[in-house]
């Protein structure tokens, strides 16, 4: 069947944008409208509103909106078509979208995944080879099994190398080094993985963009090496098995981080999905936000040693700032989740799994292993920590158990600790400002926002256009004015549809629904804008006239301009 916009937004209309929403994060109604957390922003209070009635999200406070097309978009980080795809095909609709439809917005790496396609089929390749016994031996040592193998494509590097290969089909060697995938050393290019059983990482969409490979039979002093950081692989955007866990972790409402990536093929051996992996480096901002797009119930679960316990506090501070309290499980004996599964087995780990610890517990306990009860300056500064820990805590009911245990366990009142959380309380305020906008400005982003939900101030402005000053603004009117005279309507989740592939126009889409305005307009009030913004015309016209006269040389000219400023003048006093 032929995609066009009509047929788009037939698929749009069988779905309900709550639903959908509502699969990825989760919504409650007050009033006509549903709320959420934001996940496109560090939020901390619902700012997110999703409309059943207009089948568009906004966020107030970030700008981000649109329709469930854009929300998938926005929240997959998929392309439009993709996004599409997805919606038909829970409703079971089967697209067949021509390939010139196909965006290739990734078309410029496109040669980087292709070599890095064909390299982990070769080291899969070396894996099943006589000198890939070794390898295999170890591998089938650890537990991995030939499905699990297959799963997680991994490979092996050998003394043979693949660079030659990727030659002959006739990749540059710039690409080649600038891939990653190969280096110079005494003039000549050669690979970067010698003897190392192969892992592949993959960006969000699941794509291989880098390797970490892994000794085996050597006692090299670093057990992982990983490729180099180019293009398509930044370390700090990926969370390794995000793609994979994607759906497992929505369904399950949580997600696990743990720090290596044999903890997460450890821990899908036993049949759970839901885990990613960190990959021993403090986690990022961004990774932070994958795994909010995950699920806001997130688990660490760390290796248990010293730098396990580091991990989980910074980790959790990234988290913390952008809205997530997450839990710890925390295993005994310095263990990670893939030795602890190998000595208790599954089900003492899932018995952690749904033990874990508030991060406050966690905190708290830290805090305890490095305090000497005996020492009074130890134990003040115990105190200290723990009362700092909860100004972060709203619940008054946590705090108050949380107080009265440590005055239990320290013999300091409860009073004196009641004083020393006063006496450090923080106030934080942070109000937003509008920012300020003139009124031309103002005119031309209250008569779109109107326009663009009430058919009718389209009608009123197409007899009485008026130039906008702004150009995205004027772009958008356009649009609106062109979308609203070929379908007769302005539905505006299909309008949405119409401007997803306009990037200036759907931008400044947002920054009008981001005004405050009253939901309701009067007729006079529709022309004072329009009135506003003819008289910019005007000012606008005057200057150009001026500008003119002063260059002027000819008297008549001259006289003839001055005529033309007053007659402006005058009509802008009528
Ligand atoms: N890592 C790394 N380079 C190293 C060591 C570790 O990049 N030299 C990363 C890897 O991504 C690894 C993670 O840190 O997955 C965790 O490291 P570690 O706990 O040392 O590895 P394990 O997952 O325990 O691996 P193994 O069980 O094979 O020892
Ligand atoms: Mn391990």
């Amino acid at each position: 069947m032929e995609l066009n916009e009509e047929r788009i937004n037939e698929i749009r209309r069988s779905v309900d944008i709550v639903d959908i929403v509502s699969e990825y994060i989760p919504l409650e109604q007050k009033g006509r409208n549903f709320f959420a957390l934001c996940p496109f922003h560090d939020d901390h209070n619902p700012s997110l509103s999703v409309s059943r009635e207009k089948q568009i999200y906004k966020c107030f406070v970030c700008g981000a909106s649109g329709n469930v097309f854009n929300f998938i978009m926005d929240y997959e980080g998929i392309s439009f078509i993709d996004a599409l795809k997805l919606v038909a095909n829970k409703v079971g609709i089967a697209l067949d979208i021509p390939k010139s439809k196909v965006k290739k917005t990734n078309n410029v790496h496109a040669d980087m995944y292709e070599i890095y396609d064909l390299v982990c089929k070769f080291y899969q390749n070396n894996l099943f080879t006589e000198s890939g016994k070794e390898a295999l031996i170890y591998l089938k040592d650890r537990g991995f099994t030939d499905d699990i193998i297959k799963t997680f494509d991994i490979g092996l590097s050998t003394n043979k190398q693949i660079t030659p290969l990727l030659k002959k089909k006739s990749y540059s060697d710039d690409l080649l080094i600038q891939s990653g995938v190969s280096s110079y050393s005494n003039n000549r290019l050669h690979d970067l993985f010698v003897d190392r059983i192969m892992f592949p990482l993959y960006d969000v969409e699941g794509r291989v963009v880098a390797f970490s490979g892994r000794i085996y039979k050597t006692n090299d002093s670093s057990k992982y090496v990983n490729s180099k950081e180019s293009d398509i692989f930044k370390k700090g955007n990926l969370l390794y098995n995000y793609h994979r866990a994607k759906d497992e972790c929505r369904k399950k409402k949580c997600v696990i981080v743990v720090e290596g990536f044999m903890d997460v093929i450890a821990l899908y051996m036993v049949g759970i999905y839901n885990v990613v992996a960190s990959m021993g480096t403090a986690i990022t901002k961004e990774q932070a936000l994958l795994l909010k797009k995950l699920s806001s119930n997130v688990l660490l679960c760390f290796d248990g040693d010293n730098a396990g316990n580091k991990a989980t506090m910074s980790c959790a501070k990234e988290l913390n700032d952008i809205g997530i309290i997450p839990k710890v499980i925390r295993l005994p004996e310095n263990l990670d989740p893939d030795e602890f599964i190998k000595k208790y087995g599954k089900d003492k780990f899932v018995e952690y799994m749904e033990n874990p610890k508030s991060l406050l517990d966690y905190k708290i306990d830290e805090y305890k292993k490095d305090t000497n009860f005996n020492d009074s300056a130890s134990l003040s500064n115990y105190i200290r920590n723990v009362t700092l820990e909860l100004q972060g805590i709203d619940d008054s009911i946590i705090k108050e158990i949380t107080i009265k245990k440590l005055s239990d366990e320290t013999n300091i009142s409860v009073a004196t600790i009641n004083g020393m959380l006063k006496s450090s309380k923080k106030e934080i305020i942070n109000k937003k400002k509008e920012p300020y906008i003139n009124k031309y400005q103002k005119a031309e982003r209250y008569l779109l926002y109107y326009m663009l939900r009430y058919p009718e101030v389209i009608k009123i402005y197409e007899k009485n256009r008026c130039y906008f000053p702004t150009k995205e603004f004027r772009y958008l009117v356009n649009e609106i004015l062109q979308y609203y005279n070929k379908s007769g309507n302005l539905v505006i989740a299909d309008f949405l549809t119409h401007i997803s592939d306009k990037e200036e126009i759907f931008n400044a889409y947002k920054v009008i629904d981001m005004t405050h305005c009253s939901e309701k307009y009067t007729y006079d009030e529709i022309m004072d804008y329009i009135e506003t913004l003819n008289e910019y015309s005007i000012d606008l016209e005057k200057k150009r006239l001026i500008n003119e006269f002063k260059k002027e040389t000819d008297s008549i000219k001259k006289e003839e301009i001055l005529k033309k400023v007053s007659d402006l003048i005058k009509m802008e006093n009528e």
